[in-house]
């Protein structure tokens, strides 16, 4: 799918495999080595390695248990936006202080958000939720819920600290506050109905 920005989206499936893992060996295994794996329910756990979270993030898209947007520069894959459902995301952060004021899960959640080095505020995670709130609506819509940094009222922020995405980006796209569950980080919400094609 191309977007506004030129970039275009593809889902992380056993095709795009190979454009993903480009991407996080270029950037030293992401955190240098989670793989994008802290969502998932084995986490990022002790003893696994850089290969451990590789294989195990490889084992979820062969079995067809992870849903990432990739944005595609060209030919190249230069970022990412993960999203599920709880049971397929289960690891977020602040987890107990979120199930304190829970009242309902939602259907969907956005995971982490990454955007590769030299490629960054050039809109590529942007692209990359658009997408992911595009497959989100052909899959049926529902409540998506996200938990972004805030950005605001703080000195600047960059880097891993909004590996949950900035909440502007959110805000932009719809979505609004829901609860606080961290000093800087909100449970943030949007409800998109079924697309018709
Ligand atoms: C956070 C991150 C994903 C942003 O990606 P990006 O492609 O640079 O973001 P975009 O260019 O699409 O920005 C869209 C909007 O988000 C907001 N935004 C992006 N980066 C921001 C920052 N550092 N501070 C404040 N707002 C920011 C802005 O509103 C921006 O719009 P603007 O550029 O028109 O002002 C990127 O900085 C990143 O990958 N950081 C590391 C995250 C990480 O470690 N992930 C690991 C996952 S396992």
């Amino acid at each position: 799918m191309a977007t506004e920005s030129g970039y275009t989206t593809q889902l992380l499936t056993e095709e795009t495999w190979d454009d993903f893992a480009a991407l996080v060996e270029a950037n030293n295994g992401v955190w240098g080595g989670c793989w994008c794996m802290g969502f998932h329910p084995e986490g990022v756990g002790a003893g696994r390695g850089a290969a451990g979270n590789r294989s195990g993030k490889q084992a979820h898209v062969r079995k067809g248990t992870v849903h990432q947007m990739l944005v595609y520069h060209g030919g190249d894959c230069v970022g990412w936006c993960q999203f599920g459902s709880p049971a397929e995301l289960p690891s977020i952060k602040n987890l107990k202080v979120y199930e304190r004021e829970l009242v309902e899960l939602p259907h969907w959640r956005i995971g982490c958000i990454f955007t590769g080095k030299g490629h960054r505020r050039h809109g590529v995670a942007r692209a990359a939720l658009t997408g992911a709130l595009g497959a989100i609506e052909k899959s049926g819509g529902g409540v998506v819920e996200a938990y972004p940094e805030q950005v605001t009222d703080r000195d600047p922020q960059q880097g891993a600290y909004l590996h949950t995405g900035p909440e502007n980006l959110f805000e932009e796209l719809g979505f609004e506050r829901d609860r606080k569950i961290a000093k800087w980080r909100w449970v943030m919400r949007l409800q998109l109905t079924a697309s018709k094609d």
